[in-house]
């Protein structure tokens, strides 16, 4: 098979992991025979230095011409944001590509492994129960994409951010977030704000009337407050969470770090089409860029994301997240996992080794060579 990859390493620890990842990517091409043509852009403040633009059009002419896009992160440190380079950076990168391309299901899965339990923060009890779900976030819709407004109103300042979904946007990811469920364990959790807000009542009327369509998948409406709650007091009643995009947002973030960090976890965003971007949804971390200690984990896991849903290549997706389970089950840690205790409880004999970024992939690579089935 070949394909292109528009590749957009972005800023902070993107770069790092990202060249971690295109490693996974070579080999995947080198063992299973495929051709991956990689070509690479500039977005957010690496492209601000270059273009004096966050999203040039070089980058965009580019991702129209690709069959998927591999992304890093994008964004500054925090003391920095107000710096021109930094400012507005997310929203003119990020959020035009997810515009621009129309992506409008985010798919963010999380799962725990029970022989990587011990660098989760939850109780083994609450573990073993099972945590294994997929968060589908609506991506174009809700305060992200609506008018904001700062101004002044009798002398004081005043900002709005206006917080719009029209009912086929609505309908459009229920979709989404049924047919997900049909593959999995057939339940839809619709998470919103219904006792208080407009958008989230016509949120659950439009999630109801299209689960008629699906009446073998069960559907519960969950207000978000008590989703945030559930997520950590017992996750295992979790597959399938649909939510607007910035309850998807926080509660993603949340639920990504019940398998121990947010560096674990890949996303997908797809538009109508099938067309896609790949990200981990960590942030650029800039508070470790440049130390090689960042987690290469999740950038390799958007690898796998991306020949499993936009090339098809199920057991090539398969093999990198296998490669990934082994290297973690044998006790490689990076410094947002390391946890100075047995890397699992089936491994009596293996104690957990802090390793850089580098080495994770080395360690990642060294399986998926071997093509271990664990
Ligand atoms: C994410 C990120 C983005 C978002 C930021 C970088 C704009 O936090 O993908 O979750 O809020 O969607
Ligand atoms: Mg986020």
């Amino acid at each position: 098979m070949e394909k292109k990859i528009a590749v957009i390493p972005g800023d902070g620890i993107g770069e790092e992991v990202m060249a971690q990842a295109l490693r996974v990517l070579n080999v995947v091409e080198r063992d299973f025979g495929h051709k991956f043509v990689t070509t690479k852009a500039l977005a957010g403040g690496a492209a601000y230095d270059k273009y004096g633009s966050h999203m040039p059009e070089e980058t965009l002419a580019l991702c129209r011409q690709s069959d998927a896009i591999l992304f890093g992160s994008v964004g500054g440190p925090v003391a920095e944001m107000h710096l021109p380079k930094w400012k507005n950076c997310e929203a003119n990168s990020i959020l035009n590509l997810r515009k621009t391309f129309k992506f409008n299901a985010n798919f963010r899965p999380v799962k725990i492994l029970p022989e990587l339990q011990d660098i989760s923060p939850l109780k083994a009890e609450v573990i073993q129960r099972g945590v294994d779900m997929v968060f589908v976030r609506e991506l174009l819709g809700d305060c992200y994409f609506g008018e904001h407004k700062t101004f002044s109103e009798n002398g004081k300042r005043k900002a709005t951010d206006l917080a719009v979904y029209d009912e086929d946007q609505v309908a459009s990811i229920a979709h989404v977030a049924f047919k997900a469920a049909r593959l999995r364990r057939n339940k839809v959790t619709s998470v919103d704000k219904a006792n208080v807000l407009d958008n989230s009542k016509l949120w659950r009327q439009v999630v109801t009337e299209v689960s008629k369509e699906y009446p073998d998948v069960e559907l519960e409406h969950m207000l978000v407050d008590n989703c945030a709650m559930q997520l950590i007091r017992d996750p295992s009643q979790f597959d399938v969470v649909v939510t607007t995009n910035m309850f998807g947002d926080i509660l993603s973030d949340a639920a990504a770090v019940l398998p121990g960090s947010l560096g674990l976890l890949a996303s997908a965003s797809l538009n109508q089409e099938g067309f896609g971007l790949y990200e981990p949804p960590g942030g650029s971390a800039q508070d470790i860029a440049g130390t090689g200690t960042a987690n290469p984990v999740a950038q390799i896991l958007s690898v796998a994301m991306m020949l499993r849903y936009s090339f098809s290549l199920e057991a090539e997706a398969a093999a990198v997240e296998r490669a990934v389970e082994a290297a973690l089950k044998s006790g490689c840690r990076t410094r947002d996992i390391f946890r100075h205790s047995k890397a699992s409880a089936a491994e009596e004999q293996t104690t957990t080794r802090l390793i850089n970024c580098q080495e994770m992939a080395d360690e990642i690579l060294k399986h998926l060579e071997q093509k271990v089935l664990v």
